[in-house]
């Protein structure tokens, strides 16, 4: 089996852990404010953000936890679940944070055995990958890209409807998401011979601390190393691979 060198963009987002003077309480209002204000800005939708007075908001924050243990031991729950669709709704949550010293958690597939994605000792917003899961095959190049919200089972499903010879080498789990995975590694069947996730990673989408979307050559080969294996929570949210 021929296997393609995928690109994967990333969108990694900085995580900003601060903690502040003023109350809880003021603090995690004075976020949602904000974000409310960044994404009337950019002329997005408040659909993208669920608070625990919205009906769905329990359904999609349990949608993708496979651990349910540390959930249910966890003295909190995120206040705000962000599912962006565009970069720039991002862009706000990572700017909202950092401005009010709120942890921002990233979840993709959900899949983080200790539910690092999902739950924080500390106040915090998750922003949820969901609906950032598209992929686009280059059957010529044999490349992809391939946003971070997508899962391993939709990635493999996509490349086998473009082509009988190209794969990817990943893991074997088809709802593990590309965001976690990649970011940390990545093993599956075809390791052996082909390696992890990450050895294929050409290019990545990487959204920083100050709210900069960066590619490979901008942020640098030493960072685009880090991301490839060094594990998403430390540097950023994988938005796309
Ligand atoms: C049932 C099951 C089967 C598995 N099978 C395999 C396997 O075959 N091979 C293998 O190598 N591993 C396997 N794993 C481990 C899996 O690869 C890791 O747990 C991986 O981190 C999950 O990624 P995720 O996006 O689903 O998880 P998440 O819980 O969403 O994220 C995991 C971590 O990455 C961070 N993160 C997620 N998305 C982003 C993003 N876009 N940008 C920056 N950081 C991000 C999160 O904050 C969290 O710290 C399996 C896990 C499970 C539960
Ligand atoms: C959650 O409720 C707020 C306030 O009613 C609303 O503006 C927002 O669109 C709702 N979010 C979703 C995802 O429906």
């Amino acid at each position: 089996m021929q296997i393609s060198g995928s690109i994967f963009p990333f969108f990694l987002l900085a995580f900003i852990l601060v903690s502040g003077a003023s109350s809880a309480a003021d603090k995690n209002i004075d976020f949602l404010e904000c974000l409310t204000l960044q994404f009337q800005k950019s002329n997005s939708e408040s659909d993208s953000i669920y608070t625990p007075q919205n009906a769905s908001y329990s359904s999609v924050l349990q949608s993708s936890i496979r651990n349910l243990r540390p959930a249910s031991n966890s003295p909190r729950r995120p206040f705000v679940i962000i599912t962006p669709e565009h970069e720039s709704q991002i862009q706000a949550a990572i700017y909202c944070s950092k401005k009010h010293g709120i942890q921002l958690k990233v979840r993709s597939g959900g899949h983080d055995y200790e539910g690092l994605s999902y739950i924080s000792e500390t106040p915090f917003v998750i922003v949820d990958m969901r609906n950032l899961r598209s992929i686009s095959i280059d059957t010529e190049k044999n490349t992809a890209w391939i946003q971070t919200g997508a899962t391993l089972g939709e990635l493999y499903y996509t490349i086998a409807e473009k082509s009988k010879t190209l794969a990817f080498t990943a893991g074997v789990c088809p709802t593990v998401g590309v965001g976690g995975h990649f970011s940390g590694g990545g093993y599956g069947m075809m390791s052996r011979k082909h390696g992890i996730a990450a050895d294929h990673i050409i290019d990545a989408k990487l959204i920083d601390a100050n709210g900069q979307i960066r590619d490979r050559e901008s942020m640098g080969e030493d960072l685009f190393w880090a991301i490839r294996g060094g594990g998403g929570t430390s540097f950023g949210i994988v938005g796309c691979i």
